[in-house]
């Protein structure tokens, strides 16, 4: 029995009533499956889709959530994208600078625009369409954080560009570097942050604007990285991500000391202890101290996302020339980004686990699967600005990583919003 709201009206008096009437369709249904098969029916081969459930009308009161009706389960992150001939509810003319223009694959000159016309549509149940206005109204004076890689500040231009369909962000923070940045949104007085912080962890990198590096990083796998961990009593909602960050080389710290590298050259006599240690360590430390908090913020831990690079990598010409969504039987995750999401998902079963009742507030993102299936959603050589146009032939760097805006990226504020509503 699914229940579809996309607003309440008076249903706190009317929730007995739609039990009642719920029960009543049901028994009806199951007396109709009887009487037409002539035989034994179980509550669980009701389901014929001819018939739609009941829909309740519902306002746009957030105090209103009907939090005493059950809804039926539903993974929504097992799935597939359908088409979906709406496309996306933002263009790249109408979110302004906020994309960064590495992402903005249509300004660029992309020339296809079918991977914008998809849409996620989990296996149990369907997915409303993001809604701004309702999120706004939901976050009215809520403050959310975006903590993590390049990947979170994707993600959060992403959600920035969905909202400003209905109001405008300000840019109110930056810090030096333009690398963690604040938004507020006046008229819903809703504040969102993206916290720079790749690793978590407290790191010394020696690099330049380009990621070329001149050093290998030095990681102190149990400090955590005070950018992020200073504002985390402040915040409501948190998406709290890291990941291949982890695969470079570096050196590895634990209680002050060295303990190993990963990538160093052998001559240093360095213990190599592999960059799945140091990630787990380092999680081990980020859950625990989620976990000690105290919080009162609902905390999302967002596994990596896995890079769609054919034929090579970032920097030795790797490419990603889909246009389409393929099936799942179609892709295999390359290992790399299993090891890191084995180690996500252990730590966080591990510390909700030790959590217990408390992990109510701690939720677990995994967008691997689902996003694994948009090779077709990177920009791919438009992440720089018309690259094609003095020489068809030209050699460009390809970015398969990160995620054209709009595009499937879109679709994680969709399931976002569906968590916060109906938990
Ligand atoms: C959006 O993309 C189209 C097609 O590339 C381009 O003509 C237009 O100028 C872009 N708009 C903005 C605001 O970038
Ligand atoms: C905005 O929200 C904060 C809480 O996040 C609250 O302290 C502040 O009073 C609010 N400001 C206005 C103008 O409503
Ligand atoms: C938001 O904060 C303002 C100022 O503190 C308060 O008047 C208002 O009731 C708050 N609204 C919500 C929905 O919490
Ligand atoms: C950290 O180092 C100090 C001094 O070197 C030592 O006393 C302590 O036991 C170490 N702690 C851990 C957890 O290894
Ligand atoms: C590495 O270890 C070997 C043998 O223990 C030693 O001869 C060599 O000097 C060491 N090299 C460095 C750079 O410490
Ligand atoms: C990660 O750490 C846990 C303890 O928190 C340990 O049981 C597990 O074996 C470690 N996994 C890896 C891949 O190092």
């Amino acid at each position: 029995m699914k229940l579809k709201w996309e607003s309440i009206s008076t249903l706190h008096q009317n929730v007995f009533l739609v039990k009642v009437l719920a029960a009543v369709f049901i028994t009806g249904l199951a007396f109709r499956f009887y009487a037409v098969r002539f035989g034994q029916v179980s509550v669980n081969e009701i389901s014929d889709p001819q018939i739609s459930p009941p829909s309740v009308i519902i306002s746009e009161n957030e105090d209103l959530l009907p939090i005493d009706i059950e809804v039926e389960k539903c993974d929504l992150f097992t799935g597939k994208w359908i088409r979906d001939p709406l496309g996306p509810i933002y263009t790249n003319g109408s979110c302004g600078v906020v994309v960064d223009s590495h992402q903005n694959c249509i300004t660029n000159g992309r020339p296809d625009s079918g991977f914008l016309y998809w849409k996620w549509k989990p296996n149990d149940c369907s997915l409303p369409r993001f809604d701004a206005l309702r999120f706004l109204q939901l976050m009215r004076n809520k403050s959310w954080a975006f903590i993590g890689d390049s990947i979170s500040r994707n993600h959060v231009e992403s959600l920035l560009c969905m909202l400003s369909t209905v109001e405008k962000p300000v840019e109110v923070y930056h810090d030096e570097e333009y690398r963690s940045k604040r938004w507020l949104f006046p008229l819903h007085n809703l504040t969102i942050s993206n916290i720079w912080s790749p690793f978590l962890v407290k790191a010394a990198i020696f690099e330049d604007s380009s990621g070329v590096s001149s050093a290998a990083v030095q990681l102190h796998l149990d400090i955590l990285d005070n950018t992020w961990t200073d504002l985390f009593p402040s915040i409501d909602f948190a998406i709290i991500s890291s990941g291949e960050w982890f695969l470079k080389t570096a050196v590895y710290h634990e209680n002050a000391t060295l303990v190993g590298c990963h990538g160093c050259p052998q001559s240093s006599n360095i213990t190599d202890l592999g960059f799945d240690y140091a990630y787990n360590t380092s999680l081990r430390h980020v859950m625990d101290f989620i976990a000690r908090s105290n919080t009162e913020g609902m905390i999302f831990f967002r596994t990596s996302i896995p890079d769609h690079f054919e034929n090579g990598e970032w920097h030795n010409g790797g490419t990603c020339k889909k246009t389409e969504p393929v099936n799942e039987d179609e892709v295999e995750m390359k290992v790399l980004n299993k090891i890191l999401r084995d180690v996500e998902i252990s730590q966080f079963e591990r510390v909700v686990t030790e959590m217990g009742q408390e992990a109510g507030h701690f939720k677990l993102l995994d967008f691997a699967g689902m996003l694994l299936t948009r090779p077709d959603g990177h920009p791919g050589p438009y992440r720089e600005f018309r690259p094609f146009d003095k020489d068809k032939s030209a050699k460009v760097q390809n970015d398969c990583l990160h995620w054209c805006l709009p595009g499937p990226i879109d679709y994680l504020n969709d399931v976002i919003l569906e968590i916060i509503v109906n938990g």
